[in-house]
């Protein structure tokens, strides 16, 4: 009988930013455990999604000028990037704003009201009656009722932890407009999470969860669950609830829905049967990763959602905790809250965080640091001192010797001892990797990576001491020599099909020395290759530089312009009206945009620039831009006057003007419709 198909989801980013670095944390866990599930004979289908509706997300539209439809695709093209950089391979990627997700949300909701699991209620709530709308908590500042502490959030005290209902605030203002909210009535639709108790008892006396997790959910259960708010008054970025006049879902219910529309949408693709993926008597599993602050939602409101309307529960919840940069939240004054796309710019290598994460991962919900003295230094020593240190050295020797890889330790002609020493390594070698797999499906990736890098020291040390590098010279040698590298090279095979689940770009490089395809399978790492001649040896790492880091931690710190002397809030030292004039603006009409073979950040732009005529700039804009071609046609700013900079690609003539936040997305400054081509900007 084949194992069940396992389901895997894992926690839908919200469209209304980049990812940083505490994001990754979970995406790396769960792309390791799917990696190594797969490499044990698992089908899997690991499917994710944006999390695009919701009230902070409209505002952040709003506030960019944009629709939240164009807002939230720029996002998604931006994090989809960013995942297939760190390697995090998700069989489909989607977004809750999708036609699939208001079909299943509107067909959860239907078996809800069927079974009487959804009530009414008028409710009074905080209005803006400037904005004309009504205040999540969050958009709510006041004094807190405890304490009398200014200027705190609507539901709960930052100095002196109190929790509350924006109600009880004294003097409350919106945070939107400034205006005195007002008690306002509307009604409002409930799922009735305390009929669902009794099921959930059920389902968290199942192996849902770490014990910790289970503990802190029974803790909410025993203290009475309250039926739980899932409408929104307009205005608001969501799906209209069906059969109700301007209400639409708040994004919670439809955003764990999103997994099923993300799933939905795959099977369509691959002509998969969804049903299975429905049915409670299905065998399938379902697994979803998450961080700890949504723990709520996964496993009372979801499980609770999902069996009150007949469908298929959660498997298991994969829990992680915060990340924490060099022992403290991240900050962007410290130069701590790095986005996933400046670690990437900075040339660092995305395998070696995901090495890292994976030493401090372990099936509990603690939180984990990332010092990143000691991350380069892991790095190196681990990975280019340990590791890949096997495989430079002996394919080397090998190849000085004019070798190829040999028989095992049994069937070699070495002399006797030899053999018996390769042995011993060879066994002990492939008796400890057995045990990273069980290691990472049971979440333990901290342990799977010290027995590795053990392993790595045991053959490191057999190297030495066999010295194989004195016996080039020996003819009568020669087989000994080829047996002691094999023993070394075949070691270092098994290895990377260790890391495979945590670097498997370097599993790719590594078969592809073995001329193999890299389809590994864990069961692999006990066969002895048979004899073979190896691929000429490329580098397989560098070493991360402290200059990288340094370079990534002064992009990541806010501009000391905001700490600025208030007579001037620059951060850049005065300058004169003839500096200024010094600088030729012109505005410039784009022809074509088109992207630059080899270099991942550039767009080339052909620019028309009116009696100056045409000039080619590269720019590098093309993390904000994917689709250049619709570049086409606008008007932006030209330094027409800078010197032409020769570049791998070609000239660049002048730069074109954009605004971004630091580390952010680039935007171009755009002129006015009626501005023509070659206008001077003064
Ligand atoms: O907390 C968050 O970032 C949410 N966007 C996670 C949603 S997970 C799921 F339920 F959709
Ligand atoms: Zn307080």
């Amino acid at each position: 009988m084949t194992a069940p198909v396992l389901f895997v989801t894992c926690a839908l980013p919200y469209a209304n930013g980049p990812l940083h670095l505490g994001h990754l944390v979970g995406y790396v866990q769960a792309d390791v455990w799917v990696r190594a599930q797969r490499m044990q004979g698992r089908e899997v289908r690991f499917v994710c999604a944006d999390d695009a509706h919701g009230t902070p997300i409209m505002l952040a539209a709003e506030a960019a000028g944009e629709t939240p439809e164009r807002f939230i695709r720029r996002i998604q093209e931006s994090h989809e990037r960013d995942f297939a950089e760190f390697l995090v391979a998700f069989d489909h990627y989607h977004s809750t704003h999708s036609e699939e997700n208001r079909e299943l949300a509107a067909f959860v909701f239907e078996r809800l009201k069927a079974a009487g699991l959804i009530r009414r209620e008028r409710i009074r709530q905080l209005f803006d009656p400037e904005r004309q709308m009504f205040l999540p908590d969050r958009y709510v500042r006041g004094e807190c009722p405890r304490c009398g502490a200014t200027d705190q959030y609507g539901d709960n005290c930052e100095v002196c932890g109190a929790t509350y209902s924006p109600t009880e605030l004294k003097n409350p203002r919106s945070a939107l407009s400034g205006a005195i909210p007002k008690l306002q009535e509307s009604e409002h639709l409930f799922f009735r999470l305390s009929a669902c108790e009794p099921f959930l008892r059920r389902w968290l006396a199942g192996e849902v969860a770490h014990p910790a997790v289970r503990a802190k959910l029974m803790e909410w259960v025993e203290q009475g669950l309250r039926d739980w708010d899932i409408t929104r008054d307009p205005p608001y970025f969501g799906f209209p609830i069906p059969g109700e006049k301007d209400k639409f879902f708040y994004v919670w219910l439809d955003a764990p829905i999103g997994y099923l529309a993300s799933l939905k949408a795959l099977c369509r693709r691959t002509g998969e049967d969804f049903a299975p993926y429905l049915d409670p008597a299905s065998p399938i599993e379902m697994h979803h990763f998450l961080g700890k602050d949504i723990v709520n939602f996964h496993g009372l409101f979801w499980p609770a959602m999902l069996h009150g309307a007949g469908l298929k529960t959660p498997s298991r919840l994969h829990v992680n905790g915060y990340l924490t940069v060099d022992g403290a939240k991240m900050s962007k004054s410290r130069g701590t809250f790095i986005l996933a796309r400046t670690y990437l710019d900075c040339g660092l290598p995305p395998e070696a965080l995901r090495y890292y994460l994976a030493t401090r991962l372990g099936p509990g919900v603690e939180d984990l640091d990332l010092d990143l003295k000691d991350f380069a230094q892991r790095v190196n020593a681990d990975l280019v001192g340990k590791f890949i240190n096997i495989a430079a050295r002996s394919t080397a020797l090998l190849s000085r010797a004019a070798l190829s890889l040999g028989p095992p330790p049994s069937e070699s002609e070495a002399a006797g001892e030899t053999r018996e020493r390769a042995q011993v390594l060879w066994q002990h070698a492939i008796a400890e990797l057995e045990g990273v797999f069980p290691d990472y499906s049971a979440g333990e990736y901290g342990r799977a990576l010290r027995r590795i890098m053990s392993v790595a020291d045991r053959v490191n040390e057999y190297f030495a001491a066999e010295a194989p590098w004195r016996l080039l010279q020996q003819a009568s040698a020669r087989e000994d020599l080829r047996l002691i590298l094999g023993t070394a090279l075949q070691s270092f095979r098994a290895l990377a099909i260790a890391l495979a689940p945590v670097l498997p770009d370097t599993a790719r490089r590594v078969a592809a020395l073995f001329r193999e395809t890299p389809a590994w399978r864990a069961s692999e790492i006990g066969r002895w290759l048979a004899p073979r001649e190896l691929a000429p040896y490329e580098p397989l790492w560098t070493r991360i530089e402290a200059a990288n880091i340094a370079a990534m931690q002064e992009r990541s710190r806010e501009p000391s312009g905001t700490q600025a002397a208030p007579e001037r809030q620059s951060s850049t030292p005065a300058a004169t009206l003839g500096d200024f004039e010094r600088i030729e603006l012109r505005v410039a009409r784009i022809i074509a945009a088109e992207r630059v073979e080899g270099a991942d950040r550039l767009l080339k732009l052909r620019l028309d620039v009116g009696p100056l005529g045409e000039r080619t700039v590269f720019a590098g804009i093309r993390a904000a831009y994917p689709d250049p071609e619709r570049l086409r046609d606008r008007l932006v700013i030209l330094v027409a006057n800078l010197e032409p900079r020769r570049m791998r690609f070609g000239v660049s003539e002048g730069m074109v003007l954009a605004a971004s936040e630091e580390g952010g997305l680039p935007r171009l400054l755009t002129v006015d419709d009626g501005a023509k081509p070659g206008m001077r900007v003064r």
